[in-house]
């Protein structure tokens, strides 16, 4: 037999022994080139063979393919096991070490008071409407009964947009009333989450934007009782079963007769007060139904508009209006 099929077992042992010494993937890459590649060791031995006597080719072919096949037995043994080596750490490592918090996210505490106000109401039958926090004089005030020399109109309380004609960001939610009412016939039950703003300077009480959620009520027949008794539910639902509430007489244009709506529980003893005011609400005034095209003769209605941060305040022991606002985290992540 030809001189290079000697070369084979020498060449495969040499190959084998340097496989079993490749320290790193890169390093088993070159001798698999240098082996088994084109030019590799191994292939030019395969194309020696036609040199070969007819009679000896199928016997040095079939070594030189054992050769081969051990050769990439070996490759593919030598990469498994450092694939495993390159991919552990190469320092050692405390495995016991608490792994790294990933900071989650949480709800701001005004969307959970809506949230629970939303949901105190859904139980009672009320649908959540919505309307546009950039809105009109007809439906902040003229529909709502609030002529036009009422101090509420005043610029002091009101933030003008320089349009023409004139809009205003909604000083009140009670707008929305106007534009459910327009919009749907009677009963009409709804309640309205929604921001609002006035010209106020920011102190522990006080801020331009703040929260209101109004609520609606028109039926045939609905009476002050209904009124009360549906805050009283909602506010125990919210604050707990202590909770008590008290209307005082008030004026509102939109109402007749109108309410101040005062709450105490043990968080306003806390704060050193027996009552809190918390709403304004009344029976709906038989001009703002006019306004709307509802007959005042056939429907009945009472509605309610109350802060949401004042809520949220006596809820949580918040003493400060304005730390809803500038989300400090050290704030936000109590809640
Ligand atoms: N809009 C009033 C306010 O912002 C609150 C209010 C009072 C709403 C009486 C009403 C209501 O719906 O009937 O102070």
């Amino acid at each position: 037999m030809a001189e290079f099929v000697e070369q084979i077992e020498p060449l495969k042992q040499a190959a084998l022994s340097a496989i079993g010494e490749a320290d790193s993937l890169r390093a088993l890459d070159r001798l698999r080139s240098e082996y088994l590649g084109p030019k590799g060791k191994l292939t030019a031995l395969l194309k020696q063979l036609g040199r070969l006597d007819k009679a000896q080719r199928p016997e040095a072919g079939r070594r030189i393919n054992q050769a081969k096949q051990a050769l990439q037995e070996a490759f593919a043994r030598r990469k498994e096991e450092l694939e495993l080596k390159e991919s552990l750490p190469k320092e050692p490592i405390d495995f016991t070490l608490p792994g790294r918090r990933r900071p989650l996210g949480r709800f701001h505490p005004l969307t959970l008071v809506t949230e629970d106000i939303v949901r105190s109401f859904r139980k009672l039958g009320f649908a959540v409407a919505d309307g546009p926090e950039i809105e009109d004089d007809y439906h902040c005030f003229d529909a709502l009964n609030t002529p036009a020399d009422h101090p509420a109109r005043d610029t002091q309380d009101t933030f003008y947009v320089e349009t023409e004609p004139r809009l205003l960001l909604r000083t009140h939610t009670s707008s929305v009333q106007i534009r459910v009412m327009k919009r749907q016939a009677p009963p009409v039950r709804v309640i309205v989450p929604g921001r609002v703003y006035r010209r106020d300077n920011p102190d522990a009480t006080h801020n331009p934007t703040f929260h209101q959620v109004e609520g609606l009520y028109v039926d045939r027949g609905v009476t002050v009782g209904d009124l009360k008794g549906t805050v009283e539910a909602v506010f125990r639902d919210l604050m707990g079963p202590a909770t008590r509430i008290r209307f005082r007489p008030h004026y509102f244009s939109y109402t007749e007769p109108s309410f101040e709506i005062d709450f105490s529980n043990s968080v306003t003893r806390r704060m050193g007060r027996e009552w809190l005011e918390i709403a304004g609400c009344g029976m709906v005034h038989p001009q703002v139904f006019e306004n709307v095209g509802y007959d005042p003769e056939e429907w009945t209605g009472w509605a309610f508009g109350f802060g949401i941060e004042r809520i949220a305040m006596i809820r949580y022991g918040i003493s400060d209006i304005r730390l809803f606002y500038q989300n400090d985290l050290r704030f936000l992540n109590q809640f």
